[in-house]
């Protein structure tokens, strides 16, 4: 019994922490999917490969280029965009 109960807990717990990790990583991907693909290719994203430092230079370059991402959600994105490395 003790045993199903721990296994019962790691299930929730996981399920929990997956949730929360659904709801925190769509929103970035809805602004990169929407803001990233009008001049280029969606691609040109998720195919390339950076580190957290090269994604905040080449986000700010396309923020300057006209990239519809506000400095509230700069943050977000930039986090985002680390996950995306291969
Ligand atoms: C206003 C147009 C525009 C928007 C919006 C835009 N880009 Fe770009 N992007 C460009 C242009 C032009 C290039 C090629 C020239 C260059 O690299 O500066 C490019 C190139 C790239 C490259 C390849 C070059 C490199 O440094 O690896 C990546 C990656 C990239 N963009 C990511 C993004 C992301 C992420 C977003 C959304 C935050 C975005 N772009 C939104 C215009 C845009």
């Amino acid at each position: 019994m003790k045993r199903f109960s721990s296994v019962l807990i790691s299930i929730v717990v996981l399920a929990v922490f997956s949730a929360g990790f659904a709801f925190a990583q769509s929103p970035a991907k809805d602004l990169v999917d929407d803001a990233c693909s009008k001049c280029h290719s969606i691609k040109r994203v998720y195919s390339a490969n950076k580190n957290l430092a090269q994604w905040g230079i080449t986000l700010d370059r396309m923020i300057k280029k006209g990239a519809k991402i506000n400095p509230e959600e700069r943050d977000t994105v930039l986090k985002y965009l680390n996950t995306l490395n291969k």
